[in-house]
């Protein structure tokens, strides 16, 4: 089932989300629709967050470097109750959100961490991540603590495209 993804300024954007404490049928399905609905917006991730739910999942497929064509699902991961472990490095990449349609902004993060996580079926497990899959698994891990990479900019910055998406918006609803 294809869901709704919440825009920013959408309060439900900053929500705290809560550990899975079983990774049950309901949990499974909240995975399975969260894949669709990111294949379907042409992500490489989505937090739970995103579509109105409080659980801590994200799904991710995010192209390798040396990938070529993209096939959708190759890399394909979902994490429950995702955790950085530990993280070291750092870089800077101009990052995108489908719940900030329009906007890009460089944004630092760490270059290298390893996430523990349950799988799909309540499998804990452990995943190194480097390169754009460990800066989209810290965005999406954001996601479920109820922050937007935009919060992660300077105030200024934050402020000059708060502005510019309120006035998009006005834009909209004058619009005939
Ligand atoms: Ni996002």
């Amino acid at each position: 089932m294809i869901l709704e993804i919440l825009k920013f300024p959408d309060p439900f954007l900053k929500t705290k989300a809560v550990p899975v404490e079983k990774v049950d049928d309901g949990i499974k399905k909240i995975i399975d629709d969260m894949t669709e609905t990111m294949y379907k917006a042409k992500g490489i991730g989505l937090a739970s967050v995103q579509v109105g739910v409080d659980k801590r999942v994200i799904v991710l497929d995010v192209p390798g470097d040396g990938d070529g064509e993209r096939v959708q699902g190759r890399n394909l991961i979902a994490l429950v109750n995702p955790e950085i472990v530990s993280s070291e490095g750092q870089t800077i990449y101009e990052e995108g959100c489908l719940s900030v349609p329009g906007i890009t902004a460089d944004v630092e993060r760490f270059s290298r961490l390893k996430v523990r996580a349950l799988d799909r079926e309540g499998r804990p497990f452990e995943v190194s991540a480097e390169g754009l899959f460990a800066i989209a698994l810290q965005h999406e891990i954001d996601h479920i603590d109820g922050v937007l990479f935009i919060d992660r900019l300077s105030r200024l910055k934050r402020e000059m495209i708060k502005r510019k998406i309120k006035k998009a918006l006005e834009a909209e609803e004058k619009a005939l």
